[in-house]
């Protein structure tokens, strides 16, 4: 089955064509930073007008790409939710439109489990269960996924995502949006040492994370340096480093907890933040000393992207799924509410 995935929950418009038996086919990705750069974040107005003008142009080359016909397309997923709702309208509404013209099922997917999914993309998935961790710029959140569609939630941000506070940083450092690969990349030649920030919540037990503390640690200590005269490129440099530290530190901690908790030897991640090296690095050497195993996707697949929304979309439409008549799309949407899926949500047949 080869299903064509829509995603635009935000500020990129994502297309891709997955094939079930062959795999990924075509790929391709529209970033509106230019657009929302000089208002310094996400304008939701001006992110629907771009979807508008970019999504049919994506869908047309990724088809190209393929080297297929628009028949040869057998169903549309979309990300339908959680996301900004004038975005996910108009993925929704392009998706099924495009599904009525070819008389073929559409489907509407969960965005955080189409990031859950991206890692799955590879050629050795992991096995059930698994422990992930979802960082992106809406949400922090360690989740137990027992099967496909079986999730249970372990803990989350009780105040900003973790890729929230890598852009709240970014803002007090003066760097331009989107911030958090800005950071990554100006800590790099950061001193480690030079600054103590708080790694939060790590004491209390559970598995919650909240990052907002933090970035009044930041800010408190941006405003320091600058009663001295206007920061230098190596202060900027280790604020940026001692702050991707203490972010870092905290989600391995947090990881290995549940990893421990959960009694599982392998942890998944995905959502923008997943992109970070040093989280990377960090994870992988901390969760090797416990045996276990940490598997993420290739950066491209970390980001939003409509690879991911085709994948989870096919393994659902495999299973029979496809949307009900009317289109539905939430701008709130628990990633605890989904369930495996199951053919009975809708009798339209493949
Ligand atoms: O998953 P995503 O593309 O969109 C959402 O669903 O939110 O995640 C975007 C977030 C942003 O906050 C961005 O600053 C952050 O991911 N991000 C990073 C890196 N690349 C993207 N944060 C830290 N290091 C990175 N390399
Ligand atoms: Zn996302």
């Amino acid at each position: 089955m080869r299903v064509l995935g829509i995603e635009t929950s935000c500020d990129e418009t994502g297309v891709a064509l997955y094939d079930t038996e062959r795999g990924l086919l075509a790929d391709a990705l529209y970033s509106q930073i230019a657009v929302h750069a000089e208002y310094g974040g996400v304008v939701p107005e001006l992110a629907s007008r771009d979807h508008i003008r970019k999504t049919l142009p994506l869908v047309d080359e990724v088809i190209k790409t393929a080297g297929l016909v628009k028949q040869d397309i057998d169903a549309v997923a979309y990300t339908s939710g959680p996301g900004l709702l004038g975005a996910l309208i108009v993925g929704a509404t392009m998706a099924r439109s495009i599904a009525a013209g070819l008389g073929v099922p559409s489907l509407g997917i969960h965005h955080m489990e189409g990031h859950l999914m991206a890692p799955l993309l590879s050629d050795e998935p992991p096995d059930y269960p698994f422990v992930a961790l979802l960082v992106s710029g809406g949400h922090t959140q360690l989740i137990r996924a027992n099967a496909f569609g079986d999730y249970c939630l372990l803990g989350e941000s009780l105040d900003d995502a973790a890729g929230e506070a890598f852009d709240k940083t970014a803002k007090l450092l003066g760097l331009p949006y989107p911030g958090g690969p800005q950071v990554a990349r100006l800590a790099e030649q950061g001193n480690p040492d030079r600054f103590s920030f708080p790694r939060p919540m790590v004491k209390h037990p559970g598995l919650d994370f909240s990052f907002s503390g933090l970035k009044t640690h930041v800010g408190t200590c941006i405003r320091d340096l600058s009663s001295e005269g206007a920061l230098s490129p190596k202060d900027k440099a280790d604020v940026a480093r001692c702050f991707e530290e203490a972010v870092v530190d905290t989600l391995v901690i947090k990881c290995k907890r549940a990893l421990k908790q959960e009694n599982v030897r392998t942890l998944v991640m995905a959502g923008g933040v997943s992109a970070n090296k040093r989280l990377r690095e960090r994870l992988q050497s901390a969760l090797g000393q416990l045996g276990a195993e940490v598997l993420y996707p290739e950066p491209k697949l970390c980001t939003d992207n409509g690879a991911m929304i085709a994948f989870a979309g096919a393994l659902r439409l495999a299973a029979g799924e496809s949307d009900p008549d009317a289109p539905e799309v939430r701008a709130r949407w628990p990633i605890t509410e989904l369930e495996p899926p199951t053919a009975s949500k809708k009798g339209n047949q493949l």
